[in-house]
């Protein structure tokens, strides 16, 4: 049955790499910026260009699909996952980064069908590394298999995590109070990188790079693809609290083993947020 989604998986590659020369060209330019949510929630111009262009191309051979993406969704549309196949899309993950010219900005696609996502699809567009997984089939990059690294100790672990594009107090005192339950003098991590883009966080996951991320406050479009890159290169997909992943939930906990996993849910101090 996965063998069907193979058109998908084809499509989804070809218009990220279209998608990404969009955004290399504006990449080095300047770039007009507004603001979504508050002062560090961050939109241009090319987010909305590369995700309607995305949207009609996937549309176009795909007429029958619905279509979930973050700036539709900024623009009023209803996020709604149901169980038709669903393009789940964010054209610019780490927009802040692409404002200034950090070179982590991906283009992330999902195809969900039944709510199980089937093909994921993270390119970084500047640095040109095309990370791919369907179902049942591995994870790649640029055309060669990856893997978590299996690190199952803390102590020998590079964390990931991200502040997210909020700033209320509540929030942020809860991301610096877990850190520290994470990096402190009895109990610590090597170190702690924030790559400013969820979906190539999860990737680093997927190569071995780092070994467990967690987030609380992203959304299905940043997690969707890289979730499931993740799980195919071997790695563990949780809620925070250690309970099954639901990607709608706005919050995730990947790792490189289920001990490691278990480890970080026993640690952290959970928030609730508003479903997608
Ligand atoms: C953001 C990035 C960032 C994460 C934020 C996301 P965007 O996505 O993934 O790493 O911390 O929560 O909103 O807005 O650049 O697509």
């Amino acid at each position: 049955k996965t063998d069907s989604w193979d058109e998908c998986f084809n499509a989804a590659v070809e218009v990220a790499r279209e998608a990404g020369e969009e955004i290399r060209s504006a990449f080095s330019s300047e770039k007009r910026i507004e603001t979504k949510s508050c002062a560090v929630d961050l939109v241009t111009e090319t987010d909305q260009k590369v995700e309607e262009m995305i949207i009609s191309t996937l549309r176009g051979k795909f007429p029958t699909h619905s279509f979930i993406g973050e700036e539709s969704a900024a623009a009023g549309e209803k996020v709604e996952l149901t169980d038709n196949p669903t393009w789940i899309i964010d054209p610019v993950d780490g927009t802040t980064n692409f404002v200034h010219g950090f070179p982590f900005v991906a283009v992330s696609i999902a195809l969900s069908v039944n709510k199980e996502v089937v093909v994921g699809v993270v390119y970084n567009a500047i640095l040109d590394q095309m990370f791919t997984g369907q179902l049942g089939k591995g994870a790649f990059m640029n055309g060669k298999p990856i893997h978590v690294s299996g690190q199952e100790d803390l102590s020998q672990s590079l964390l990931i995590s991200e502040f997210g594009s909020s700033r209320d107090k509540e929030k942020m005192d809860l991301v610096f109070s877990n850190l520290g339950s994470f990096l402190n003098e009895k109990n610590s991590a090597h170190g702690c990188r924030f790559l400013g883009s969820a979906a190539l966080d999860m990737c680093q996951i997927a190569t071995g790079g780092g070994d467990l991320y967690y987030q609380y406050g992203i959304h299905v479009w940043d997690i969707a693809a890289g979730a499931l890159i993740i799980r195919e290169a071997g790695g563990v997909v949780w809620d925070t609290t250690g309970g099954p992943f639901d990607m709608m939930s706005r919050r995730v906990l990947c790792a490189s083993s289920e001990k490691l996993a278990r480890t970080i849910a026993e640690g952290l101090t959970q928030m609730e947020l508003p479903r997608d």
